[in-house]
């Protein structure tokens, strides 16, 4: 499967602005610095006048940490998931959402997953991470209940991640999200200290906003985590 750039409307690249220029702006002060960083060096190939052709993405990534994006139509299995982070791939679909839905989505499109996801993909020990977690993954798909814990990991970190509360938002899931951005700074928002071991039996509910969240001592504890101990 292939983007077919051609085919984005002038509605979605009003809609797309609309994500980044209100995104960009919310994040400031809220967001790590290393992915407001990473986002800033992707300004040539990304912006908010500029939907992302995934092709000079992938140049830009290649070039960089020697990841890529890999087209999908929508979630994909579990295995499938590890396997391409294994080979340094990232799954991403290619629609955009409505101007009607632009603070609710049931499935991830590519402000998510490429707003949300692929800016720290440029950092080194990110990517490197990234890598070692789908490596992990491959070489544990018959273990289903390390399957678990490392999906619940990814979700409590990559997708739903936040650092040195209140002010070092990571995760994806947030990132991309306006109102959850919003939502992490609400006094009454659980934000839990990170101890891996709730982290890898907390199971999570796909599609609502978090009801809690974990907060990582910094990105280097993270990187940190000995996959080797997850069993
Ligand atoms: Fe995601």
């Amino acid at each position: 499967m292939r983007q077919n750039y051609a085919a984005y409307t002038a509605n979605d690249r009003l809609v797309w602005k609309t994500l980044y220029a209100r995104q960009r702006e919310n994040l400031e002060g809220k967001a790590h610095e290393l992915y407001l960083e990473c986002l800033d060096r992707l300004t040539p190939v990304m912006n908010e006048d500029l939907i992302p052709n995934y092709d000079d993405l992938n140049k830009v990534l290649l070039e960089t940490t020697g990841w890529s994006i890999h087209v999908v139509k929508g979630l994909i299995p579990v295995e499938e998931f590890f396997e391409l982070l294994a080979q340094k791939k990232f799954p991403a679909s290619t629609w955009l959402r409505t101007m009607e839905q632009l603070d609710y989505l049931e499935e991830p499109d590519m402000f998510h997953d490429i707003f949300g996801h692929v800016p720290l993909l440029m950092d080194e020990r990110y990517a490197q991470f990234m890598h070692d977690f789908g490596k992990h993954g491959v070489a544990n798909l018959k273990k289903s209940h390390i399957i678990r814990q490392l999906q619940n990991l990814y979700w409590f970190t990559i997708e739903f991640g936040v650092a040195e509360h209140p002010s070092k938002i990571y995760g994806a899931g947030i990132i991309s999200s306006f109102g959850e951005t919003n939502h992490i700074y609400d006094e009454k928002t659980d934000v839990l200290p990170f101890e891996l071991d709730k982290v890898l039996g907390n199971s999570f509910i796909n599609s609502e906003i978090q009801g809690h969240y974990y907060r990582i001592d910094g990105l280097e504890a993270m990187y940190n985590i000995a996959f080797e101990n997850i069993a």
